[in-house]
């Protein structure tokens, strides 16, 4: 019995089904009509679909309610996206012959193209939710009917997987004739699925270097509708024509990204933003990917608005050898494109932040579930967060951890000998520990923290939240003569010594840095500044760039007090050879 979802069929189409089906239940004959009424290539797969269908139309309304279709990354365009989408491609002149749209969903992109492209001769494609085929169907019928002077075109709607789809066939079948490959497909990462426990995967595939059975075990994270764009890139990219995709703004950073070294033939690339909370009700940047087929491979995309095309905004992509966001304000800063002589470094993570994130309360600690936690002080650090790094000076901290290893994988039986009451407290907190979904801490000692080294335990530290948009540097100072720990959001670079650190606070808080961070770092990205971005500041470069006064004058407007005097900025400048500051190991408390 074939599932009806909540298909809108008007008054017109229904009573053109109605008519056909009373007058006879020969399949042939029933999709011979309704291929001259609309183009549609058997309408009915077979005889009993026809059946069921005559029996729908006369018990009138049944619908069935619509299943759970995360798996499926359903977000079906809505018609007037669709329709302006359309209107937008012809207006680039694009006028195809053939149009693909490999997941069609409820169809509102075949009709809107159906309407923009009268000339269209063919239309291929795919779905795997057969509701929504059917329901593509009757749009197309209604279209036609409500167009009667307008040729159809011969429309092939597969009711399939697109994994399976023989695209390459179709490919060559076109030959020279112009293509439009338009659509949206779904928004879902295999580890979403993996989570659901669900299989939309290609079996077979070499996607980013991973087998289906890989990317379902989660050893990568990769986007369906990424792959599906580059499959059909890859497939089409010697096709005369262009597509359009609506895609995520990281599908489209990931295909430039890759440019580089396994390029496609794909050229005129764009992205045309768009507002996706208010099409689609998704917090998520999207936009429109539009590029031409069959073009010299190019590295760069251009950013643009779908709702103000003629607002010009950067391009992004690969400059030489470096990936950048924004191209032209990249070639005033390209010099301090480099390496950091300094490394940076993640901060601490633990995953366990009802038990391991404290306040202090007059000689205690506490947590929302526990008013009253006592604990040893040697383990217990001040804890700094992305929200607490805003620029300027910071030596305390509202919160605190407990730090249970000064290295990654360090054996912590030692807390129970030498720090009963933090092992008790601990201990009381197995289950939380244990629960930890992260398989980093599969089989590792109880009580495991990552993002730990002897670097965590330098007392000077220059910091950046990795999820704020704004590049400030905050010069975080030791806490009562310990120093702060930040936790995995943040990014720093730890020194031994003040100086050190107020020199290259500065150096950072530059705008030759702020303008290369601009230039460089995806603006529409989770986090923003990365461990990769960071490393790429060379700050031997950009101290050779600033005068001394000026460095100095950057710590007074952030309110140090205590400004490098020219000896220590001489001294910086000299030594500042690739890892050589700020690397010696600190030692304010010695591991037990
Ligand atoms: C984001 S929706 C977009 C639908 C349509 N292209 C549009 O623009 O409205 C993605 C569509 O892909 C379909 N889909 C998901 N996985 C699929 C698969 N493996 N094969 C074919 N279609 C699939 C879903 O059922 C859904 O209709």
């Amino acid at each position: 019995m074939i599932q009806f979802t909540e298909i809108q069929i008007d008054w017109e189409t229904r009573s053109f089904l109605k008519n056909i089906l009373q007058e006879t239940f020969d399949v042939a004959h029933i999709n011979q009509v309704l291929r001259s009424a609309c183009g549609v290539v058997d309408f009915f797969e077979n005889s009993s679909d026809a059946a069921d269908f005559a029996c729908y139309l006369a018990e009138s309304y049944d619908f069935v309610q619509e299943p759970d279709r995360t798996a499926y990354g359903d977000f079906q365009t809505n018609p007037n996206l669709a329709s302006r989408v359309a209107s937008f491609l012809k207006q680039k002149s694009i006028i195809p012959a053939i149009l693909i749209e490999p997941t069609f969903g409820k169809g509102n992109f075949i009709v809107a193209a159906l309407s923009a492209f009268p000339g269209l001769q063919q239309i291929v494609g795919v779905e795997i939710y057969k509701p929504y085929v059917w329901a593509t169907k009757f749009s197309i019928l209604q279209y036609f009917l409500e167009h009667k002077d307008q040729p159809p075109p011969i429309v092939q709607l597969y009711h399939q997987d697109v994994f399976d789809f023989d695209f390459r066939r179709l490919s060559r079948q076109i030959g020279s004739q112009e293509v439009l490959i338009l659509g949206n497909p779904p928004w879902v990462t295999n580890a979403q699925l993996g989570a659901m426990n669900v299989d939309n995967l290609p079996t077979k595939s070499n996607f980013k270097n991973l087998s289906g059975l890989d990317a379902m075990t989660g050893k990568g994270n990769f986007d369906i509708g990424e792959f599906i764009t580059l499959t059909l890139l890859q497939t089409f990219q010697h096709s005369k024509g262009s597509m359009a995709f609506l895609v995520k703004n990281s599908v489209i950073k990931n295909l430039i990204f890759d440019q580089q070294h396994r390029p496609l033939h794909i050229g005129n690339i764009a992205q045309y933003a768009i507002d996706a909370k208010r099409e689609f009700d998704v917090s998520v940047d999207a936009s429109l990917l539009v590029c031409d087929l069959n073009k010299t491979p190019e590295k760069l995309c251009s950013r643009l608005l779908f709702d103000d095309p003629q607002n010009i905004g950067n391009q992004f992509g690969w400059n030489q050898n470096k990936f950048v966001f924004d191209l032209a304000k990249y070639r005033l800063v390209e010099a301090f494109d480099g390496t950091c002589p300094f490394e940076w470094r993640q901060g601490l993570k633990h995953d366990c932040s009802s038990v391991m994130e404290l306040s202090r309360v007059n000689g205690h600690f506490s947590t929302p579930k526990e008013p009253e936690v006592h604990l040893e002080q040697d383990l217990v650090y001040g804890f700094l967060k992305s929200s607490d790094l805003k620029g300027g000076l910071l030596a305390a901290a509202k919160r605190s951890t407990i730090v249970t290893q000064r290295k990654v994988g360090q054996d912590t039986s030692y807390i129970k000998k030498y720090y009963p009451r933090t092992y008790q407290y601990l201990n009381a907190h197995w289950d939380e520990f244990a629960g930890r979904k992260s398989s980093i801490y599969r089989g590792k000692p109880p009580f495991s923290i990552f993002g730990i080294g002897d670097y965590s335990f330098m007392p000077y530290k220059v910091a950046i939240s990795g999820l704020y948009k704004s590049p400030v540097f905050t010069l975080v100072l030791p806490e009562s003569s310990k120093p702060l720990m930040l936790d995995d959001t943040c990014y720093f670079i730890g020194f031994a010594d003040y100086e050190n650190a107020a020199i290259a606070f500065a150096l950072l808080n530059h705008p030759n840095v702020t303008n290369l961070l601009s230039a460089i770092a995806f603006a529409d990205s989770k986090r923003m500044y990365t461990k990769e971005i960071l490393q790429r500041i060379d700050l031997r470069v950009v101290a050779m760039s600033v005068a001394t006064a000026e460095i100095q004058e950057i710590c007074r407007s952030a309110g140090l007090t205590n400004i490098p005097d020219e000896e220590h900025i001489a001294a910086f400048l000299e030594g500042v050879q690739p890892q050589t500051i700020g690397q010696a190991h600190f030692k304010f408390f010695d591991p037990v």
